[in-house]
């Protein structure tokens, strides 16, 4: 697969990742009941594919998600890139505060150190700016984790302009991690030509909508979705917002037949044709799911079609 540089970081990366965050299973913000050997298996079958990279987050299942990317990675002989993040604590009543205070992250990066049974995470990134006042004191303390080799690069996440202007003085940012899809565009006017000119890498998440933009989400599938997956409340998967979501994954489904791939590799292709984007986050939760979407990753749009995508 191709391989793009992760702006002004050493790390070649696959133009799509695999987004681990629904692999934490059962919690506050989870996707509904996961098994654990199903995400295993997935793992392995993304990197048989030649995904070189996994996204994971301390807070994914509270620890669940990156301990399950250790043991998938643990035998294999070509590691892939790990990707984690930090700023959320919790604790045995599994209440979740945000924290961005040095002591807290240097315990943090041990803790993930040692659920993902490695010596060194490739990519650091702060998840949220919140509280946004300590967001530098992190950077710092991020830094120092850098020299110590305990992290390799330095990533944020969820962040404004202002904000990563205020950190690029203390410390390089390596990559940023925005949502983008044909449902959220935000962050093409500031973010996209900032990351651009200052030659910082773009990893984006949610690329097909949190699996809105797939081809597979319906109406009576979102009515039937269990409280425990986190999509049944929100506001792209209610009205008056859903409607117009699937008009665009009609739109998608339309250009797949062209290109002979599913609606859900449209969509990564859609997001991974802006030339600030380096890689695509995609979240997957078996085998099969991996295998379809994978051709994302090398689908060419044509300007008539990314036209289309982008009228509707
Ligand atoms: N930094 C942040 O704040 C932040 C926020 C969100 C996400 N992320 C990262 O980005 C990653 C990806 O984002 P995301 O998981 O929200 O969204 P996504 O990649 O847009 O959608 C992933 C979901 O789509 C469905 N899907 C996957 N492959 C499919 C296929 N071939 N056919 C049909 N459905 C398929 C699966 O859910 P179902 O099967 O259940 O429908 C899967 O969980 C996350 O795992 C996480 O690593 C980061």
């Amino acid at each position: 697969m191709e391989l793009a540089r992760l702006g002004n970081s050493e790390l070649e990366i696959t133009r799509i990742g695999l987004g681990a965050w629904a692999m934490g299973g059962l919690w506050q913000w989870g996707w509904g009941a996961q098994q654990d050997q199903d995400s295993i298996d997935t793992i392995q079958h993304a990197f048989s594919l030649g995904i070189n990279w996994i996204d994971t987050a301390p807070v994914y299942g509270l620890g669940h998600s990156e301990k399950i990317v250790g043991k998938a990675i643990k035998g294999l002989s070509n590691k892939p890139l790990i990707f984690s993040k930090c700023g959320f604590n919790w604790d045995q009543q599994q209440n979740i505060q945000p924290c961005l205070k040095a002591a807290s992250i240097k315990q943090e990066v041990e803790d993930s150190l040692k659920r993902l049974q490695v010596e060194t995470i490739d990519l650091y990134q702060i998840h949220w700016p919140n509280p946004a006042e300590d967001i530098e004191e992190a950077w710092q303390a991020m830094a120092e984790l850098q020299q110590q080799g305990k992290i390799r690069y330095l990533g944020v996440s969820n962040h404004s302009l202002e904000q990563m202007e205020a950190l690029q003085n203390i410390a390089p940012i390596h990559a940023m991690q925005p949502p983008y899809s044909l449902i959220n565009r935000d962050c093409e006017e500031q973010l996209l030509p900032y990351c651009q000119q200052n030659n910082t890498g773009v990893i984006c998440y949610s690329p097909m909508g949190s699996g809105l933009l797939t081809g597979k989400m319906t109406r009576q599938r979102i009515a039937a979705m269990g409280d425990d997956d986190w999509r049944k409340n929100a506001d792209d998967f209610n009205e008056p917002k859903l409607s117009h979501n699937l008009k665009i994954v009609e739109a998608l489904s339309q250009v797949a037949v062209k290109y002979q791939v599913s609606a859900a590799e449209v969509a990564i292709a859609w997001a991974l044709n802006h030339p600030a984007i380096t890689g695509a986050i995609v979240g997957m939760r078996s085998p099969e799911q991996a295998d379809g979407v994978i051709r994302g990753a090398s689908v060419q749009l044509d300007t008539y079609d990314i036209a289309l995508l982008e009228s509707v």
